[in-house]
């Protein structure tokens, strides 16, 4: 009797050491090959990217703005550059695998809504050097977005799909915010 639980417990630590280092570690969702003779694989990644704005070393830095863009109640014109650290996980020191670049610009005068210009340069494993691009419409106050992938470099040559991005975290005062993003 106690060993048969002592061997449940065992199990059920050796599985949630499973399901944790899972969630830690992996950004691959799913794989496959959709057709041989092109050597074309079909796969699905989930990452996170940290747009930080405040304290001494922001990643997401004002470009540009217009006259009229302080007072427009969607930051209209803004223009914002972005270097933000891409991970595994939402956790600020979950495993690196690359940075999300590009710009987002407010690009609605009625409601909040940015334009989309990024590019998701992996470094992690085989995809190092590989890149992934997206181009899109981002009501950011939406639950999810959705948004293209353009198309990619190296291993990503020939991606497409589209991305699913949702709102981790974001403080309400600075504006930082963690997103999560999959790639379908
Ligand atoms: C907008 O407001 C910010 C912060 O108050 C200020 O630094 C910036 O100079 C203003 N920009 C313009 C174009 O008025
Ligand atoms: C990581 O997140 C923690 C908790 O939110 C915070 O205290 C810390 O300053 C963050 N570190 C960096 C490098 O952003
Ligand atoms: C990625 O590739 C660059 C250039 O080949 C190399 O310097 C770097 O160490 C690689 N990074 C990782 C994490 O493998």
């Amino acid at each position: 009797m106690a060993t048969s639980i002592f061997r449940s417990l065992l199990l059920l630590f050796f599985l949630s050491c499973v399901t944790s280092s899972d969630q830690g570690n992996t950004y691959l969702i799913s794989s496959r090959i959709v057709s041989r003779a092109t050597a074309e694989k079909q796969s699905h990644f989930r990452f996170y990217f940290h747009d930080i704005v405040s304290g001494p070393n922001p990643t997401s830095i004002t470009l540009a703005e217009a006259p009229g863009t302080n007072t427009s109640a969607t930051l209209f014109g803004l223009v914002v550059m972005i270097d933000d650290l891409l991970t595994t996980g939402p956790e600020n020191n979950s495993r690196s695998v690359g940075r999300a670049q590009g710009f987002y610009a407010s690009a609605e005068i009625e409601k909040m809504g940015l334009l989309m210009a990024m590019n998701f340069v992996f470094t992690d494993g085989k995809y190092n050097g590989s890149t992934i691009a997206i181009l899109g419409h981002n009501e950011f106050l939406s639950p999810v977005r959705e948004m293209p992938i353009v198309r990619g470099s190296g291993l990503f040559r020939f991606a497409r799909g589209y991305v699913q991005a949702r709102t981790h975290w974001m403080d309400q005062n600075t504006h930082d915010a963690i997103v999560g993003i999959m790639f379908l």
